[in-house]
Formats: C-alpha cells, structure tokens, sequence
C-alpha cells in the first residue's frame, strides 16, 4: 500500500516556467526514497507541495497529491495544519539553525511537543531524553539544558531530527538534513535515520545532492533535471541499470570508499 502518491505534478512560481512539470512517484509504507538532482532542479519544490508549504507565488497548477490516498490539495487549511508535525513532518538543511538560539533545548523541544498534544513536563522531559538518546546524543540531560550555540552542527542536527521524529509521523520530508554537515558525521546521520525508520515504521523523502548517500540509504530513487522526474525506481534498478544519461553521470562521480562504490 503506498502512503504518498504524486501524480502527474506541475508547480509554478508566478508566470515563470514550471518549476516542476508532469512529476509522478510514489512512496510506500515505511520506504525510503531519496531524490537526487542538481541545484534548482524542483527538488525542494516538489516535497514543499506536499505539505502545503510552498513559498508566496508558488502553485500546484495541475496534478495530485494523494496522502493515504487524499488530495492534499483539496485540504482546508485547518486539516493541513493537523496533518504537519503529525502525519508528516519535515526537517530542513538547518534545522540546527532554525533553533532559538536564546532558549535551551528542552524549553523549545517541549513546546513543540505541546503544539501538537496536551502532556505534563515531567513525561516530556522523559519522551525528549528517550529521544535524543535514540538519535545518539551520548549525554541528553546535558544536551536538553544546552543552547544551541553550545552544541555542534551535527548535535543540533540529531536534536532537530529527534524533534520531528517525536509526534511518529507516517511521513517524513527531509531536505538535505546532512548536507551542512562534514562527510563522516553525514553518514552517521543518515545511519540514524535509517534506524528510526526501522523502529517507528516511518516513510521518509529524503532530498540529496549525494548519490553515496541515497545509494546507502534509499529503497527507491528518484533523479530529477530541470523541473522533471527523470528516473524513478528501485534502488538497484536505478544504480546498475540507469536509464538517463544524467543519472549515469551522477553514479559515475560517486567516489569509490574501499573499492566499493555503493555501499548498502
Ligand atoms: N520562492 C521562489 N520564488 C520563485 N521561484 C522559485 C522560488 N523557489 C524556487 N524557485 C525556482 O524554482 C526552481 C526550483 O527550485 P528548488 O528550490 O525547488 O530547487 P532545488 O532542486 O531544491 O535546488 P537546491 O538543490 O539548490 O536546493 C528554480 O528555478 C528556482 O529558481
Ligand atoms: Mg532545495
């Protein structure tokens, strides 16, 4: 059964070209599917339009988006609003930086906590640790009373995941969630991320500039050039059979670690 389809999807800024045109995909239950393209390909677009947040200007001008099978696009605002954070949730390239910088983790993580759900402190404090502990923050109790500007990158990042991870969402949307971060501390990451979606059961979008890192994590995979899907299919269909000659020349600039190219 799969969670999110996106049927034939056109989204324009204003009068200008379409950013994203005729796009069709679908999502599984709790797969993975990483989207893979250049800078200003649609990618960000594309997964915006899914949860009802494109920027001013932007519109879904043909097309659906069937979330459990509804039209997202036939949503009032009010039902949208309960679907984000809940349903589906995303997570931004810095959502390290979208934390308040003034206030410590605890307090913001428990108000988005309290957004969606009614809860006493002392159980979101317990649900925070649990979570942060999951996305292996070595010592959470030190990391909840921290500001963000004492935590690294690659901590602030865990922690904004952790967040969005908490409501359980079905859905996840994370746009380039690694990519402001070094190459090690990437993968390791993205290896968390691939074990929550083994323990919450979550589908996750995952937008990449790196097809390493979609090869490593993905079920599916899905390129997309100058506003169209490309190539989209199963994660091995797409690495040893490439059928777009753009998709060719991203597998072959995936350096190779060891000898091996696309690891699992
Ligand atoms: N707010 C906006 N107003 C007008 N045009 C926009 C807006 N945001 C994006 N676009 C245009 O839409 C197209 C797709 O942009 P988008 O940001 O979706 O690409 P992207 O694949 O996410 O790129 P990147 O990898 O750099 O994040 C581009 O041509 C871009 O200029
Ligand atoms: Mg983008």
């Amino acid at each position: 059964m799969d969670i999110l389809n996106i049927e034939n999807c056109t989204i324009r800024y204003q009068e200008q070209e379409a950013a994203v045109e005729h796009v069709s995909l679908s999502v599984g239950e709790q797969e993975i599917v990483s989207i893979v393209g250049e800078s200003g390909s649609g990618k960000t677009t594309l997964i915006r339009a899914i949860l009802g947040i494109l920027p001013p200007g932007g519109t879904v001008t043909e097309g659906k988006i069937l979330f459990q099978g509804k039209n997202i696009l036939e949503l009032d605002e009010t039902s949208l609003q309960k679907l984000r954070g809940t349903e589906i949730a995303m997570i931004f390239q810095d959502v390290g930086a979208s934390l308040d910088p003034i206030r410590i983790v605890e307090s913001q993580y428990r108000e988005s906590i309290l957004a969606h759900r009614k809860m006493a402190k002392a159980d979101c404090r317990s649900l925070e640790k649990e979570m942060l502990a999951k996305m292996h923050l070595t010592d959470p109790e030190r990391v909840m009373v921290s500001y963000p500007f004492e935590l690294s990158g690659g901590m602030k990042q865990r922690v904004g995941i952790a967040m969005s991870m908490t409501a359980r969402p079905r859905l996840l949307l994370a746009d380039e969630p690694t990519s402001a971060l070094d190459v090690t501390i990437q993968a390791e990451v993205v290896r968390e991320m691939k074990k929550l979606r083994e323990q919450y059961e979550t589908a996750i979008i995952l937008v990449t500039h790196n097809m390493g890192v979609a090869s490593y994590i993905s079920d599916k995979i899905g390129v997309m050039c100058k506003g169209e899907l490309v190539e989209f299919g199963k994660r091995d269909d797409v690495i040893f059979h490439p059928k777009h000659e753009y998709t060719k020349k991203l597998l072959a600039a995936v350096p190779r670690l060891e000898g091996k190219r696309f690891a699992k």
